[in-house]
């Protein structure tokens, strides 16, 4: 059987860091969840989608084709055949992804498509509900947690090469006000798995959360 890591958590408390680091290590493939509802916003901005008009949504959900390009387990996504892995991490997309994140026509068709692709393969996926809606019978479920202050820091410091306007209060914003409607959206809220072990990453470096994963995956 294929065995499935999920890693759930606020945001930028550095799931991708150290799911990317895991799939190298065990020679899985790495999916980024949180690229496809990103994607998915993108095009909904792109195309002016109402997120109060389910029937556009709907529309909408049947034209949109996302598929990874995970070679060097970094996140290679495209959006209808466009690379759009940069594009994504941009401002206009972070501060509307939670709100589409939460149309419950989104959610169920990123989790049809993000259970397709950790059926056969063994997979390490990060995102906010992976351990409990997606993979709810994952082998290795890890819950991340940091400091919020030092969050925005490290958020920042990835974001300001390509965004010179970009200030560090903006992104301690955006961050909290994520983890605000991710935990208190109505479809599948972040939460912990009751099952899932929690990983405080405030004063850890990426070594030392890779070990800490690698001790809970191969005891
Ligand atoms: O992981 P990342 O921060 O890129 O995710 C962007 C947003 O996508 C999150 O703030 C959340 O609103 C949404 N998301 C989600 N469920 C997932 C992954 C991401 O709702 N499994």
């Amino acid at each position: 059987n294929n065995i499935v890591v999920a890693i759930d958590g606020y945001s930028s408390c550095g799931k991708s860091t150290l799911a990317k680091a895991l799939a190298k290590k065990l020679h899985f493939i790495y999916v980024d969840s949180g690229a496809m509802y990103r994607a998915v916003t993108l095009y909904f901005l792109r195309n002016n989608i109402d997120l109060h008009n389910h029937e556009q949504i709907a529309e909408a959900l049947k034209d949109i084709h996302l598929n990874f390009h995970s070679r060097d387990y970094q996140t290679h996504i495209t959006l209808n055949d466009e690379e759009v892995s940069d594009e994504i991490r941009l401002m206009p997309v972070s501060e509307n992804v939670s709100a589409v994140s939460a149309v419950k026509e989104v959610r169920v068709e990123m989790v049809k498509q993000q259970q397709r692709m950790g059926q056969s393969k063994n997979v390490v996926m990060d995102g906010r509900d992976i351990g409990t809606v997606v993979f709810p019978h994952a082998q290795v479920k890890l819950f991340m947690t940091a400091d919020p202050k030092i969050r925005a820091e490290r958020r920042f410091k990835e974001l300001a090469p390509k965004n010179p306007d970009i200030t560090l209060e903006e992104v301690f914003e955006n961050l909290a006000h994520r983890d605000y409607q991710d935990t208190t959206r109505e479809e599948s809220p972040l939460t912990r798995a009751e099952d899932a072990i929690i990983l405080d990453n405030t004063d850890l470096t990426p070594d030392e959360q890779l070990q800490f994963a690698l001790d809970k995956i191969e005891p």
